[in-house]
Order: C-alpha cells, then structure tokens, then sequence
C-alpha cells in the first residue's frame, strides 16, 4: 500500500467537497494501492494538523465541526499558518482550494510559491494564481522537479487538459474554444429559452449557487478571460496573460438580440477563445455541439490530426470538480 500525505489549504465548498469524495471513495482508493492521509487543513485563521498515528485527520469529524462553523474548535487546531505548516509538515501533495483574487493571485499564489519552495506537489482548482504567473510557478515546479496540476481550474469537472496532454498527445491543437462559465451560460440560456429578463436571470444564477462570491467577474467575462489565459499557456504553448485578452461579457445583452438570433437559428453565447486571445458574445448555430443550455461549459477542441472534439460537462459544484482534483492527484500519487 502506497501512503500518500496531503495537505489541504481551503476548506470551503471545494475543501469539504474533496474530503467528502475521499471519504466515500476510500474502498476503490485502497483497491488501487493508495492510502491518501490527510495531514493538514488550513484555514485563514489557523489550521488543524495530525501529529500523531498513521491515519491522518479524521475527515467526518472535521466535515462535521465545519458544518456547525466550529472549524478552529477541534483539539488539534492551532493558530498555525498555511505557510507554517507548508514549512512543518511533511506531506507529498498540497491541495491549494482558496478563493483567487484575479489582480493579485493571493493567497493562492503565496501558498502554491511556498508549497514547490518546500518540495510539494501542487493540486490547485484555484485559477487566478495560475493565469497570473503561470510560467514563473511551472518553471518553479521544474527547478525542484514537482508537478503543479491545475485540472479543476478551468472548467470543473470537465477533463480538458488530461484529454489533451494523455490522450491527443499527437495533436497539434490550434484553437481551444467555448463556454468556460456556468453562470453566464444560466443567464443567457434562462433569456434565449424562457424570455427572463437580464437582472432576474441573474438573481436566479445567484440563488442557485451558480455565481462566483463577486458576480460580477463572472458577467464582465473575467473569469472566462482567466481560462482562457491558463489553457493557452498549458495546451497552446502561447505566452499571453490576462492583460493580453480582450474582453467582453454579457451586461450589453439585450431581448432584441436574442430574438433576432433565434429567428434565424442561432443562440448568443459567451465564449472564450484561446487563438484569438478573446472573450466575446457570438452567434452559435443552434445545431453546434456548443450549444449547451442551463449552467453547463463546453469546450471545442480544434486539432490538425481528429479535428474537431467537443467535451462538454459541469463547469462547478464542489463534488464534480473533486473529480478533476483526484485525477490530478492520482496522477502524482502513480509517480511518488
Ligand atoms: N465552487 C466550485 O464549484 C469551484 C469549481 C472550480 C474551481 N473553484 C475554485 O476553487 C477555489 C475554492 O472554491 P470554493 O468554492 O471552495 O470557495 P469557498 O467556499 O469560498 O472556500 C474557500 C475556503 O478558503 C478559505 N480561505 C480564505 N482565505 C484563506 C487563506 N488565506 N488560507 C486558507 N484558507 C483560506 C475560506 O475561508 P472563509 O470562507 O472563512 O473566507 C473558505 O473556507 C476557488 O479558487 C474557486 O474559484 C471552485
């Protein structure tokens, strides 16, 4: 049995989600060779760290504490940092889960910094430290031969840079394109299929859980610009950042447009387009694989050798994108 030691930073939706598929999947991950122990949590506010047996923290009764808000309330919880315990506690992968600020990266990017300075593997799901230094921290994890895998970060669940890295390895891709933003696609999905007007779409994406904390990173199109700048520079082999994307989001939508559209068999949707550096309202046939409805993604795969691939799936929701999180920590754990 192989013992992998992990350390997760964030213990949000994302956090409790992956403890919660860990949990239920223990039996397969055991079948498989793996015993995944968890070693570490790390709030903001301090952390939770297992200093004793073999088994790692007891997953339920941390779900259970969060649950009831009594995260700091658990006997092994100190006032101890991320950082500190990057430093302190050994460990083979840290899982980065906090929420990203687009301008700065933090506290994500400190903490993925930290955790390749003291020779961890890095799973993030948190797109902003990624888009934003991209060639710094994958240059980092090659100067201390870690891996840093960011599969959640662009669209959930969605096994986008897998497929393209293990299974279309023969490909030369020319363009990665489509709808990286669940809440935008709700909103324009809710106006083109029901007549719903801008603001009550959005008020419904809200109630749902679709949107980010700030929605309105998700309707100006940064969030999709942000995607778009990881999978360029990760698949594309392009050197652009989020300065470089031009930009628009869905706020100048109007009902005229979406009716004239449909009269003439098309939808609007926002899509992201890593050739053209664009993020930008277009007509999409209505007969075109892109054309998913409700808070879905979808991304067209444009290659010289099987052409056109279209994967399509949850772009979020805590359980779903654990999905693409274990497959990038299986990945490591094949090679530790
Ligand atoms: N939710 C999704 O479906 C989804 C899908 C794909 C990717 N993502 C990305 O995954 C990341 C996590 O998302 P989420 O939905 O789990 O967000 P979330 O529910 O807000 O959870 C983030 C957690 O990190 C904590 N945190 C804040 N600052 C911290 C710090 N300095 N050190 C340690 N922990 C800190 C937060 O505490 P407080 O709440 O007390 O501030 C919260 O518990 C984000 O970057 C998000 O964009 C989310």
């Amino acid at each position: 049995m192989k013992a992998i030691n992990l350390i997760i930073i964030g213990f949000g939706n994302i956090g409790r989600g992956f403890s919660d598929v860990l949990l239920r999947k223990e039996k397969f991950l055991t079948e498989q060779g793996y015993k995944f122990r968890v070693k570490a949590i790390c709030e903001w506010n301090g952390s939770i760290i297992n200093n004793d047996d073999g088994n790692g923290i007891n997953l339920n009764e941390v779900l259970e504490l969060a649950k009831n808000k009594k995260f700091n309330e658990h006997k092994n919880f100190s006032e101890k940092t991320a950082n500190d315990v990057l430093k302190g506690v050994d460990a083979d992968i840290a899982l980065e889960l906090t929420p990203g600020n687009i301008r700065t990266g933090e506290p994500g990017l400190s903490n993925i910094i930290n955790a390749l300075n003291n020779n961890r593997h890095v799973v993030t799901s948190n797109k902003s430290p990624v888009a934003l230094k991209f060639n710094e921290i994958t240059e980092l994890a090659k100067k201390h031969n870690k891996k840093i895998l960011y599969e959640a970060a662009v669209a959930g669940a969605i096994p986008l840079f897998n497929l393209c890295r293990e299974t279309l390895q023969i490909n030369t891709i020319n363009n990665i394109y489509g709808i990286f933003n669940g809440t935008t696609n709700y909103i324009l999905t809710k106006m083109t299929d029901e007549g719903t007007d801008f603001n009550t779409a959005l008020k419904e994406a809200r109630e749902l859980g679709y949107a980010e904390r700030d929605a309105t990173y998700d309707i100006s199109g940064y969030d999709t610009a942000v995607k778009v700048v990881i999978a360029a520079n990760a698949l594309m082999k392009r050197k652009i950042n989020f300065n470089n994307v031009q930009i628009s989001g869905i706020t100048g939508i109007t009902e005229e447009a979406i009716k004239l559209a449909k009269e003439h068999n098309y939808v609007i949707k926002l899509i992201g387009d890593c050739n053209k550096s664009e993020v930008s309202l277009r007509l999409i046939r209505k007969d075109s694989p892109l054309n998913i409805g409700g808070n879905l993604n979808a991304v067209m795969i444009d290659t010289d050798i099987a052409k056109d691939i279209t994967i399509t799936g949850r772009g979020a929701g805590a359980t779903e994108t654990s999905s693409s999180i274990f497959s990038d920590i299986l990945k490591i754990a094949e090679e530790i």
